[in-house]
């Protein structure tokens, strides 16, 4: 079985009433009973945290760093967060980055992930299918 974490930044918790044009319909907590049942079929038991505060997601990565894999939704925290950066690299686990929303067809600034480079893969632009295909690749 493996033990996979899921972590998601700031305003993430919104997801249902957010800009449904960019994020869809579909709340957190649907999107991640939905996880819950695919990773029984992979064999996978997932572990979901989700903060709109930096240093919380901080310690939510070391803490999942004994995991064999985390998904990471870091929110609007991808463009900016040296201090997720270093969280990333200083842990065991792979962390596979991703995103909702395609990033590379919105503004410029969601154009540079602070994160990538440290993270196994990056997938974004499939809704909450991003999330499905990080489990899959970790599994
Ligand atoms: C997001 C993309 C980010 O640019 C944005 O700040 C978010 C959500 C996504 O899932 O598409 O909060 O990570």
């Amino acid at each position: 079985m493996k033990n996979i974490t899921v972590i998601n930044g700031p305003n993430l918790n919104l997801l249902g009433t957010r800009e449904p044009g960019v994020y869809g319909a579909e709340t957190l907590e649907s999107i991640q009973a939905w996880l819950t049942g695919l990773a029984g079929e992979l064999g996978a038991q997932l572990t979901f945290y989700q903060s709109n505060v930096e240093g919380e997601l901080v310690t939510a990565i070391q803490q999942a760093g004994g995991a064999d894999g985390i998904i990471l939704n870091a929110g609007a925290y991808t463009h900016t967060s040296v201090a997720l950066r270093d969280a990333i690299a200083a842990v065991a686990a792979p962390v596979v980055e991703v995103h909702l929303s395609n990033v590379y067809a919105r503004e410029e600034f969601r154009h540079v992930s602070f994160l990538a480079p440290v993270c196994r893969g990056s997938i974004c632009g499939f809704g909450k299918d991003s999330y499905r295909l990080a489990l899959i690749s970790l599994v």
